[in-house]
């Protein structure tokens, strides 16, 4: 990328100050940037201790064989103690720890002391198992309690879990228990969706019939349905409510050695296999906790907390398990789609429980704009007073959306930027500190060093573009890849020596706030010129017509890329009309600049997305080059692409 790639094409003017209410009591003020620049390492070793430790930790961080890092590595903790039984020996025993709410309308709420009898119960059963400190349990679940409660069985008993999204395939299920080695593997009979049950043990059978799965001995079953038929391996299976409930609701939680692995998550990436990502214990916990507490600003006495993600994500196990639950939170678990039975269901939630802090994606966002304004209208949504954001680049104008139709548009929007690699948050605004700007995640958090380099690795002035890299190593940090050491040194660490390549495009605007632009293959070279396809997107999204789109660059003899657009346009737009293609390319270079404007824009019903919710540009770039399509088994729904395929022209 030249020097002046990526450049501040897409210029953006709002600002958010934030609620001076909130600004007085946040949790964190602008004093812990100061703090943690002063002394970094010092400022983690203050944030440790929000977590009760068996041995306190004297070593910060050893970074003598980078980049494996070593966080605190002289303490032992217990993370399911942190998360659980803690708060009940601090007297919260009756405080909810979660309002699961199942698709089908059926609800429950359990307390700290509950989950402290559940998690014991759990860990007692994994260990008449026979699973031991250290051997791998893969989770394969639907959002049901359940889960929680597993993983934290898992943690008590120091056995990594391995939790794989309820939506994959056996074959999926099947390469990461085989690369991980499981031994035991949790799952239920089915979970709901949109209002059906949804079997999840046939694939559990089918995926232990491949090789590299014979070391599993047992399928711990959770029953969530009720299906008949489950086919049943006798020797093998177990039912939950057999092995479980009858254990004893005592345990006693040991301690673990700050770097004994708390998880594997498989990331899928774009190409080749999945890789294992590996965390660890103090370090993971210590900036789960901390961001949780800081970003989300959780007041735990009356705070209620949703993340609407899977636990199967990382933004699940973070922010759904260890951030919240080591804070001591009340939080809602929700089982279903957004969907199901109606396109309030989540506002009605919200509702319900009087969330004050909702923490989605961009995708759901803009679903809810495409549904329209007067669905979350219905609804009582005052108790909101904090809304998140993360997986992609939030276009301006779904922030702007978000905040205004969600948050009463007094809420503050924080657009968290990480990954399954980084384990939690690394830049967001603070609600009570930031003033914030529609699409921006804009600061590294206190104690997180980012920046954005050129091609030879410069750091950029501002107003200019190039590449994310994380500069110093962070708590929650990767420890490596799973069996593959090699792939982690060549994946994260080489393309700039000795600092982290995060794998995407970003800008740094003239304050200095970094904005995201998506993968770096995402880039597009339009004649000379590096566009990203966010920035095409939100111009897009933008213009009253739009609700989502995607961009891709397709081979051009003439201008070595030409833009290519897939827009979603708003109910009632007719997509056959007039001159609406000449009207969205004229706007898009009105906001961006003759050098962005497509070439060609294809109103779709649907875009391929992946479970996670990311647009398959990789898909979309197959269709616009006139290509067959690639592997579509990640997708959500396959058949999107029959649609969009059936939309085109022969010849472009
Ligand atoms: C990739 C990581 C972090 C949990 C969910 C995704 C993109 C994530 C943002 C954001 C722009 C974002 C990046 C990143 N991403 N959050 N706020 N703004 N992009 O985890 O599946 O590991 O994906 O998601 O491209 O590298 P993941």
């Amino acid at each position: 990328m030249s020097n002046e790639s990526l450049a501040n094409l897409l210029k953006e003017e709002r600002r958010f100050a934030p609620p001076a209410g909130l600004a007085a009591e946040a949790n964190v003020t602008a004093e812990a940037y100061e703090r943690a620049k002063a002394d970094r390492l010092g400022f983690w070793a203050e944030q440790a201790r929000r977590l009760s430790w068996a041995t306190e930790p004297t070593e910060t961080l050893d970074w003598s064989n980078p980049p494996f890092a070593k966080w605190f590595a002289d303490g032992k903790l217990n993370v399911a103690y942190n998360c659980v039984d803690r708060h009940v020996e601090n007297g919260l025993g009756d405080r909810v720890a979660l309002h699961f709410e199942g698709e089908p309308g059926d609800s429950r709420s359990i307390t700290y002391a509950e989950l402290q009898r559940e998690v014991s119960r759990a860990a007692n059963a994994l260990l008449e198992l026979g699973v031991q400190a250290g051997d791998r349990v893969a989770i394969y679940l639907p959002m049901i309690p359940e889960a929680v409660v597993s993983m934290l069985a898992c943690a008590r008993i120091g056995a990594p879990h391995s939790l794989v999204f309820g939506g994959f395939s056996a074959d999926a299920l099947a390469t990461r228990i085989n690369d991980a080695d499981a031994r035991v593997v949790i799952t239920a009979d089915g979970g709901y969706r949109r209002g059906k049950p949804s079997a999840l043990k046939p694939a559990v059978d089918e995926a232990l019939t491949r090789p590299g799965t014979e070391n599993v001995r047992s399928v711990l079953v959770v029953r969530r349905t009720g299906q008949e038929g489950i086919a049943w391996t006798e020797g093998r299976d177990v039912w939950w409510h057999e092995l479980v409930e009858r254990q004893s609701d005592q345990h006693t939680p040991e301690a673990f050695d700050a770097e004994h692995p708390l998880f594997i998550l498989y990331t899928s990436g774009t190409t080749g296999k999945p890789k294992g990502i590996l965390h660890t214990t103090g370090g993971y916990l210590t900036q789960a906790s901390y961001t949780h507490h800081a970003v989300f600003d959780l007041k735990p006495e009356t705070d209620v907390f949703w993340c609407t993600a899977d636990v199967g994500w990382v933004t699940g196990h973070s922010y759904i398990v260890y951030g919240p639950l080591s804070n001591g939170a009340t939080e809602v678990l929700y089982e279903g789609t957004p969907d199901s039975p109606h396109q309030g269901r989540w506002w009605e939630i919200v509702q319900k429980y009087g969330v004050t802090i909702l923490y989605t994606a961009p995708t759901a966002i803009r679903a809810a704009m495409k549904w329209g304004d007067d669905i979350p209208a219905k609804f009582d949504l005052s108790s909101l007073r904090i809304l998140g954001s993360v997986g992609e680049p939030i276009n301006p104008e779904a922030w702007v959306w978000y905040r205004k139709h969600i948050g009463a548009d007094t809420t503050p929007v924080v657009d968290t930027w990480w990954q399954t690699e980084t384990g939690t948050m690394m830049i967001s605004p603070l609600p009570g500190v930031t003033e914030t700007k529609p699409g921006s995640a804009q600061v590294p958090l206190p104690g997180i060093s980012a920046t954005v380099v050129d091609d030879d690795g410069n750091e950029v002035p501002n107003g200019h573009g190039g590449y994310l890299i994380l500069t110093e190593p962070w708590p929650s940090m990767l420890r490596t890849i799973w069996g593959d050491d090699q792939r982690y040194l060549d994946t994260y660490w080489s393309r700039f020596e000795g600092r982290y390549f995060a794998g995407d495009g970003a800008k740094k605007d003239e304050d200095g706030d970094i904005w995201l632009l998506g993968r770096v293959d995402d880039v597009m070279l339009v004649s000379g010129h590096n566009i990203s396809t966010t920035e095409v997107e939100s111009a897009l999204v933008s213009h009253p017509k739009v609700a989502e789109a995607a961009v891709v660059g397709a081979t051009d003899p003439q201008t070595t890329q030409a833009i290519c657009a897939f827009v979603i346009l708003r109910s009632g737009v007719d997509a056959e009309a007039e001159g609406l293609t000449e009207e969205l390319r004229a706007h898009v270079a009105k906001q961006l600049g003759p050098i962005a404007k497509p070439k060609r824009i294809l109103p779709v019903a649907e875009l391929p997305k992946t479970r996670s919710g990311k647009i398959m540009r990789r898909l979309l770039r197959d269709v616009a080059e006139n290509r067959t399509l690639g592997d579509v088994t990640t997708l959500t729904d396959s058949s999107v692409m029959d649609l969009i395929q059936a939309k085109l022209p022969a010849t472009p």
